[in-house]
């Protein structure tokens, strides 16, 4: 008999701070292949100041985290909350919104479904009826994976120093205005 092909086995759960180091090595190896090709020095700070040990204890504090494991490995990551309670300054948004601020699968376990698992997730746990979420110009990979799921971009932020982040935005439920 043939033998039967079956999806990996992926489980999600919330993460915490004992994730942290975990977090870390999944940055150093999904970072610099996503954002090394649009602007190297980019990458490097996103590591230095955005995928360390202080920044994700405040974000664990602050926001909702997923992670999805194979093989007892961390192997996605996915952090969402509202704007409000970032704490990033975001003076050109008027009014609050449900952003998710990471989905991340290391390279080795992309295309296998597990982004999309993690997003439904997200979406499923989100309050409010939409969802937005930053995406780099330049990575064209996520920005067409995002409008496959359902995302449409809604502005585009420039500060000229790094690339523009576009603001991609998915309405959840039906019945909204
Ligand atoms: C973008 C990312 C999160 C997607 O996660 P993934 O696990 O690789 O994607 P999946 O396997 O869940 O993709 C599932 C579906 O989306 C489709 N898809 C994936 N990438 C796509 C793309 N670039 N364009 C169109 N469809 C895409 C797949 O064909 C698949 O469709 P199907 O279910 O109908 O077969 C992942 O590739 C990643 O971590 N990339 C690097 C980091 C990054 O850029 N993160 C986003 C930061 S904003």
């Amino acid at each position: 008999m043939a033998e039967a092909t079956s999806a990996p086995a992926v489980t999600v759960r919330r993460g915490t701070v004992d994730d942290i180091p975990a977090f870390r090595a999944l940055g150093e190896a999904v970072v610099p292949p996503t954002y090394g090709p649009i602007d190297a020095a980019y990458a490097q700070r996103m590591l230095d100041e955005w995928w360390v040990a202080e920044v994700f204890e405040k974000s664990l504090a602050r926001n909702t985290h997923l992670v999805a494991e194979r093989d007892g490995q961390l192997v996605a990551l996915s952090s969402f909350g509202r704007l409000s309670r970032s704490y990033r300054d975001f003076p050109y948004v008027t009014g609050d919104r449900e952003v998710m601020w990471k989905l991340y699968v290391h390279p080795e376990h992309q295309g296998l479904g597990i982004g999309s698992r993690l997003l439904s997730e997200v979406e499923t746990l989100v309050e409010g009826d939409e969802l937005w979420l930053e995406v780099v110009d330049g990575n064209d990979h996520a920005y067409d994976f995002y409008l496959a799921h359902g995302f449409e971009e809604v502005h585009r932020v420039g500060d000229r120093a790094w690339p523009d982040d576009i603001w991609l935005r998915k309405r959840l439920r039906d019945g909204s205005r």
